[in-house]
């Protein structure tokens, strides 16, 4: 008998009994004062690390006239510079590391906003850390040792693959390392491993889901209790299709390499009422994404992140970009929770869980001789999944079929190699792309709300 999905609650309680919990860590239960007080230690020790090892941050620091010694309670955070996506493209690859490379194990990499991706790295310290950090979120979410988690999240530079892979072998799982696409055998692996956790994308779970379906099976019967779905924003009407559709508790689960990879923020699923951020590896503010200004919790704006423990690549003040609000802990009292991402404060896309920044495709496609830079993206959900149509403009002196045929596959092709998501590229006649007055409109978003 498959168990009924926890229901989401409204109002949470402030708190939940955290003694009932099995197997939480001590800091899960701790209070807040006393994840606040390892906060400022750890705080403290972030701000020398990166001021006496990363050449940047003691350019940034000494251009604000602060000193990490500046750094007395938390709040004093606030006088501290941003560190920006862009700081770690002009310090491409290693420049923001604070330790030597040699020390550095594993890389990773995300997309920049042009050619050149966001490449991060981490000690053998940060990838326990990390390994610890994600076994702590799948046992928010439900997952116990002893069951078997089906990791459908991408292998590879990616932080999802291997993040999720490393943390369900840390609480004692058998990881089953599929990796994305080949939706077929995705199906055949859940049919015959039994897993009780699922790890994906939320969109390629309704993949998944059809092809369930389409396999004549049902999929409330399957053996999956548990879907930990993160990567991309999704919304609670797409947690209740997904918890309807397949029977589990959808959880959702959020990081981003920069700051570490998933496992930054999850869902717990006593509550399922936002994300608790785990509060003694990353302290999180929202500002104002126009002003910079710190504001209080309960207001919605742009997440910013310092990291408290991270040895390779300390980050002080990143900003995400990403839109949500800060709200008291319930689940774990001393964490705060983030609500569900709802935006971001630039232009960043992300398709089928690949982050695309307009200006990427751009830069390709000016490459492209037969083609004019006047073009828009399209994203559309189609069957459950995101679709990128890049709309260009043929150059005015017109292309024949056969040689918009062509054009529109190199392009296809290098966006694909370059990027790593699939595009369809469609040339129109000149002047058909709508001219701006202004700042260009550069992506039309058909995607559902909501
Ligand atoms: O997406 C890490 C990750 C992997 C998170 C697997 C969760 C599960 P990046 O590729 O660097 O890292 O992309 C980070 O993805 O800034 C958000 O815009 C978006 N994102 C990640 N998780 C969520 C989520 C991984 N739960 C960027 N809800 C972030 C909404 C999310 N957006």
């Amino acid at each position: 008998m498959k168990r009924k999905p926890t229901k989401p609650k409204s109002r949470p309680k402030p708190t939940v009994k955290t003694a009932k919990i099995p197997g939480l860590e001590p800091i899960e239960r701790a209070s807040r004062e006393a994840v606040r007080e390892l906060q400022l230690k750890r705080l403290k020790w972030t701000l020398k690390h990166a001021y006496d090892n990363v050449p940047h941050y003691r350019r940034a620091f000494d251009a604000k006239g602060v000193k990490p010694s500046d750094l007395k309670r938390l709040e004093d955070l606030a006088k501290f510079p941003f560190t920006l996506k862009e700081d770690l493209r002009r310090n491409y690859p290693f420049g923001l590391f604070a330790v030597p490379r040699q020390k550095i194990i594993r890389l990773h990499a995300s997309s920049g906003t042009t050619g050149k991706p966001t490449v991060v790295g981490y000690t053998r310290k940060d990838i326990d850390d990390w390994s610890r950090l994600m076994a702590r979120a799948i046992r928010c979410a439900g997952g116990r040792p002893g069951d078997i988690v089906h990791n459908a999240y991408g292998y590879g530079l990616f932080t999802g693959g291997l993040g999720a892979h490393y943390g369900a072998e840390a609480l004692g799982c058998t990881a089953v390392p599929v990796s994305g696409g080949m939706t077929e055998r995705q199906v055949q692996l859940i049919a015959d491993l039994k897993p009780a956790v699922i790890m994906v994308t939320p969109s390629y779970m309704l993949a998944i889901a059809d092809e369930i379906e389409r396999q004549g099976m049902d999929p409330r019967k399957t053996s999956l209790r548990i879907g930990i779905f993160g990567a991309e924003p999704w919304t609670e009407t797409m947690r209740r299709a997904i918890e309807a559709r397949l029977g589990i508790d959808a959880i959702d689960i959020y990081g981003l390499s920069e700051v570490m990879g998933p496992g930054v923020a999850c869902e717990c699923r006593e509550t399922k009422d936002g994300l608790h951020v785990f509060e003694d590896f990353f302290l999180p503010e929202i500002i104002d994404p126009a002003t910079g200004q710190v504001l209080p919790d309960g207001s919605p704006g742009e997440l910013v992140f310092t990291t408290l423990a991270k040895e390779g690549l300390p980050l002080v003040r990143y900003r995400t970009r990403d839109l949500t609000m800060l709200m008291p802990g319930t689940a774990r009292p001393g964490f705060r929770r983030m609500a569900k991402i709802t935006g971001r404060s630039d232009d960043m896309l992300i398709i089928r869980g690949v982050n695309v920044f307009p200006s990427q495709i751009e830069e390709i496609l000016l490459k492209e001789k037969r083609l004019a830079p006047h073009y828009v993206l399209e994203v559309r959900r189609e069957a459950n999944l995101d679709e990128l149509d890049v709309v260009v403009e043929v150059r005015p002196e017109g292309l024949d079929e056969a040689g918009r045929a062509d054009a529109a596959r190199a392009l296809a092709k290098r966006i694909k190699d370059l990027v790593g998501v699939t595009a369809r590229v469609r040339p129109v006649d000149p002047g058909k792309v709508e001219r701006s007055i202004g700042k260009a409109k550069r992506v039309i978003d058909l995607r559902p709300k909501g």
